[in-house]
């Protein structure tokens, strides 16, 4: 087979997306797209605010020379330092310009992160349940994750992170607000994993590098506040985008930040701008560069996520699920009411209602329910949802 080996083996690892997917669209066709609930894919359904469609509409009236031109693989100039500015107040920490790459999509960040950092064999700690694709971009750049348990809660467990770290070991990625937990780790224990990075890559002699994913920052519920991660440790890059806060995730828009104080900042920039390059993504797409320009800290109405999250969770729990409350992100993820949570999903999809399976997320035993959708279908699923835990554990 012309395929290589590798590529034919991320398709096996990831078949269990491609079969939610067929049987989505098979369940689909059979009964009508409105019959089926899909509760698996975290495409925010929210329109981007009007703030967006005014400032894309005048910045397409303008024409100005060389609007599409090529431009320093970092970004625009005008961009990163907007980025900054409102970086700066988030962090908590005073971040410049020269600090802000700007990339495609967090996904972009993250490989241009890992691109920059592993040398081939070095090793990425997460913690389950962690966003799937971490593996293949760590596996991208000849390195692999190491994947260690979160507390009954989804919080971090902190004694497993530094059982784990080891003379492989170069980054620390976390992920919060969690996909798929909706957990979001407290101001205490990111100073304590700061704490343990510092001490570790003092012992190893060495540095560590604690990157943190944070597309949902600023999804979060009952006030909630995500603690900025450059207070609790130097050595950190925060990865991030526009694609859930703003709902753009088909504009591919969003940017890395490296702590202004990490060991040698400038040449760990340099990295970061030329993997940009060479990873093929050249610079991030320009329209959307001059666009953002003008929407930092504009968000989506979270008020509706957190609705949807409410009858969601309440409706669960009333069904007789075991499932935490989410903090953030639009993600539920509930405990199976059998082991088997691959056979459960699958007794979902009988009652038209689909899910994914937390093996896809490091975390058998659970599964994950995206709620980026309206608040009717998620009404229309709660019967199934108690009919499908009802048959499951009359068969167990
Ligand atoms: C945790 C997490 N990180 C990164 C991404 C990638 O986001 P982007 O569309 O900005 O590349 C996603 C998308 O679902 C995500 O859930």
């Amino acid at each position: 087979m012309a395929l290589a080996l590798k590529i034919q083996d991320a398709i096996e690892r990831s078949s269990w997306i491609r079969k939610m997917f067929e049987e989505g669209a098979r369940l689909k066709a059979l009964h009508g797209p409105d019959k089926v609930c899909d509760f698996s894919l975290g495409n925010p359904d929210l329109e981007p605010p009007e703030k967006f469609h005014q400032v894309l509409g005048s910045i397409i009236s303008e024409s100005t020379p060389g609007a599409h031109a090529y431009m320093p693989n970092a970004g625009y100039e005008e961009t990163r330092a907007a980025v900054a500015s409102y970086v700066s107040r988030e962090q908590g920490v005073r971040v410049s310009s020269e600090h802000v790459v700007m990339t495609c999509g967090a996904a972009g960040a993250l490989n241009c992160i890992l691109k920059a950092l592993l040398d081939p064999g070095e090793e990425v700690i997460v913690s389950a349940p962690y966003f799937v694709e971490y593996g293949f971009y760590a596996d991208n750049h000849g390195g692999q994750i190491r994947v260690v348990p979160t507390r009954e809660d989804f919080t971090l467990n902190l004694a497993a992170i530094e059982r784990a770290i080891n003379s492989k070991t170069k980054v620390v990625l976390i992920n919060s607000p969690n996909n798929p937990s909706g957990q979001v780790y407290d101001r205490t224990s990111l100073e304590q994993l700061g704490d343990l990075l510092a001490t570790s890559s003092e012992k190893l002699g060495r540095t560590l590098y604690l990157v943190s994913d944070e597309p949902y920052r600023k999804i979060v519920y009952d006030g909630f506040e995500v603690p900025s991660i450059f207070e609790a440790y130097s050595n950190s890059i925060v990865a991030t985008s526009y694609s859930k806060d703003v709902s753009l995730p088909g504009e591919r828009l969003g940017y890395l930040v490296v702590h202004p104080e990490a060991d040698e900042v400038e040449g760990l920039l340099g990295g970061l701008i030329l993997a940009n390059r060479i990873l093929g993504f050249v610079n991030a797409p320009a329209l959307m560069q001059r666009v953002v320009t003008h929407l930092q800290g504009v968000c989506v109405n979270v008020e509706v996520y957190q609705a949807r999250r409410d009858l969601f969770y309440q409706g669960l729990v009333n069904a007789g699920y075991e499932v935490i409350k989410p903090r953030g992100a639009f993600y539920l993820f509930p405990k199976s009411p059998i082991a088997d949570e691959v056979s459960f999903v699958r007794s979902l999809q009988e009652e038209n209602i689909l899910v994914v399976p937390g093996s896809g997320f490091g975390s058998p035993g659970y599964f994950r329910i995206a709620f980026c959708v309206e608040e009717k279908t998620i009404e229309t699923a709660m019967p199934g949802f108690a009919r499908a835990r009802k048959r499951a554990l009359e068969k167990a």
